[in-house]
């Protein structure tokens, strides 16, 4: 695949750089140019902020130099760009303090756009990576709550996008399957069901079977202390513990894999109690590394630099918590798997867990960032909100529960779809309304999560996440399918072959609006990498609406139905839509 714009025009004035003073070429300040995108269009497309720098640089070395003004410096890079720069970049110019302004080349933006009716939007990625993404990880017997559901949406949009780049990619589901609640939940399972090993209770309402488990805990301090106990059997291996364990896990695992289905995301599981062998050999080596600390019976590592903090590797019943189970689970994934790349997605709450189990990492020397070897993240997300700012919960004050808030969604969009095929407005039968529905419903309710910067608390709101004209996935789905049912019409009402036009169709860029649109979609491997870099989906679909928006300009400015090269765009353009909505995990529509 192609290296994108941003990514051309940087090496091209890198090459320049380098050329036009060699003295920089050691510099580790100087390794790129720096150039990104014009912030207004009317001056250029892209342009480059390193002359200031070249110029403070060169004068800081006290030579005498001609160059008198950070003007100079920028003439002077555009004098050396290389030849085959021109093939990029039409008009190169000098403005303001010292920067330079580029603009695009058409004949360059027209042969792109023939590349993605040949190859589909490319993007290359710098170096392939084994990464691991933490993500969706709900808790077993507890209901899955609206956080778990933003770390779903946002961990498999980045897998997606990681795996399109090409990437080796582990999707794991660090599901909560060890934790103190299960000393609580066998112990009051065996108390209601004597008889539990010949005649297995047959639990469908796991969360009630919780409360009612956690009712007798806060109210029985013999029972808290029969629960405590408890925990220790199992992490024992204690047998009859271990079967109603399982039970548990299994009536649980069967509601979250609907939960995945619906939302079409794939996750292995590789839940805490899969580290509980591996903790005593971690805390050996800890212990040999001397960075363990006893405290009464406790073991404890203190992390977090100047700001110690103690992560608990031990508790001083003997057993294991969270802190060493991350702490199993990091070495494995960076020692057994050889993973590059570890990302965390949970709420921001635990950025001081993870960030100590990163730093405890580095101190036992299980990373190597200095060289660029190993990369460890937490996305951290906001709360989600109900409108009125406060935390979200249903009318009676319950929590919401997942499975209602995504039907809500389906139901509201299957009404609006009804009422449009009844105004004659959709042509859609009823099957295929049914999948539409569920692909503007489900896709809405993922758009609102994922085009917020994942850091900030938001508000859940269905009018504003069903709004169709707004920065939503409903606007997006129907400009896909206007897209899309024009080629249909070229197609079938002009007898035009948009097939043949795929095998290498001409197109030119006349009007303005072709111009920019060609150049949005020019600008497709730039937005997923800086997505993927930085780790926000967000810019995917901030591309994506504007990608839509100058779409929408140029078939309101050009007329395209008996114009084979415009149509040439129209198809370039709903494939890239298409694919964008696929990696942010909305199901694209081709019709409405
Ligand atoms: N089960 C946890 C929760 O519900 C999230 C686990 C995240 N992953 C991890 N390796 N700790 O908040």
């Amino acid at each position: 695949p192609r290296r994108g714009l941003l990514a051309v025009i940087t090496a091209l004035f890198t090459e320049a750089m380098h050329e036009a003073f060699p003295e920089l070429a050691g510099n580790p300040n100087f390794r790129r140019a720096d150039v990104a995108k014009c912030g207004n269009a009317v001056h250029g497309d892209y342009q480059c902020n390193s002359p200031m720098a070249i110029y403070k640089a060169i004068k800081a070395t006290g030579r005498p130099s001609v160059l008198a003004r950070p003007q100079d410096v920028a003439k002077a890079l555009i004098d050396s760009l290389p030849a085959k720069g021109h093939e990029v970049c039409a008009e190169v110019s000098v403005a303001g303090a010292g920067f330079i302004n580029v603009r695009v080349q058409g004949a360059y933006l027209q042969a792109r756009v023939k590349d993605i009716l040949l190859h589909g939007p490319q993007a290359a990625m710098a170096r392939k990576l084994r990464v691991l993404v933490d993500f969706s990880s709900p808790n077993i017997a507890k209901e899955m709550h609206v956080g778990h559901l933003r770390s779903t949406i946002i961990g498999d949009s980045l897998c997606r996008m990681l795996e399109f780049l090409g990437h080796d990619v582990a999707r794991v589901n660090h599901v909560g399957d060890w934790g103190t609640q299960f000393g609580m939940l066998i112990k009051y399972l065996k108390e209601e069901y004597p008889n539990f090993m010949q005649d297995p209770p047959n639990i469908t309402d796991l969360t009630g079977f919780y409360k009612a488990a956690k009712a007798r805990f806060d109210e029985s301090p013999a029972f808290k202390e029969r629960a405590r106990v408890g925990v220790v059997e199992l992490q024992a291996g204690d047998p009859e513990s271990r079967a109603i364990w399982k039970l548990l896990c299994d009536i649980s695992r069967a509601e979250f894999q609907k939960v995945y289905d619906r939302l079409d995301v794939r996750l292995e599981e590789y839940g805490e109690s899969f580290y509980n062998d591996r903790i005593p050999a971690v805390i050996e080596e800890l212990k040999a590394e001397n960075l363990l600390e006893e405290d009464g019976g406790a073991m404890i590592m203190w992390c977090g630099g100047k700001h110690q903090i103690p992560l608990m590797v031990r508790k001083s019943d003997g057993g294991y918590g969270y802190d060493s189970t991350d702490l199993a689970a990091i070495r494995y994934r960076l020692k057994d798997l050889s993973r590059d790349w570890v990302i965390y997605i949970t709420d921001a709450g635990q950025a001081t867990h993870f960030h100590m189990i990163f730093d405890a990492a580095r101190m036992a020397g299980w990373v190597d960032e200095e060289h660029g070897r190993h990369r460890l993240d937490h996305v951290g997300f906001g709360v989600v909100q109900g409108e009125d700012g406060k935390r979200f919960k249903t009318r009676s004050g319950d929590t919401v529960r997942l499975v209602d808030l995504l039907d809500e969604a389906v139901v509201r969009m299957t009404a609006s779809l009804t009422q449009r095929i009844e105004d004659g407005k959709s042509a859609l039968s009823k099957s295929e309304a049914c999948e539409a529905a569920a692909a503007l419903g489900y896709g809405a309710v993922k758009y609102a999560d994922l085009k917020q910067n994942p850091g900030t608390d938001y508000q859940f709101s269905y009018d504003r996440m069903l709004d169709t004209k707004g920065d939503t996935a409903i606007y997006l789905l129907f400009t896909c399918a206007r897209f899309h049912s024009i080629l249909r019409k070229a197609e079938e009402e002009k007898g035009i072959d948009v097939k043949a036009l795929e095998a290498g169709g001409d197109v030119v860029l006349e009007h303005p609006t072709e111009r920019a649109l060609a150049l949005e979609l020019a600008q497709f491997a730039e937005a997923l990498q800086q997505a993927v870099l930085e780790l926000m989906p967000n810019r995917l679909t901030s591309y994506v609406f504007f990608l839509s928006a100058r779409g929408t300009d140029f078939l309101e400015a050009c007329h395209v139905l008996t114009h084979p090269k415009r149509l040439v765009l129209v198809h370039a353009t709903a494939l890239t839509i298409a694919h964008c909505l696929e990696l942010l995990g909305i199901t694209p529509l081709t019709k409405i």
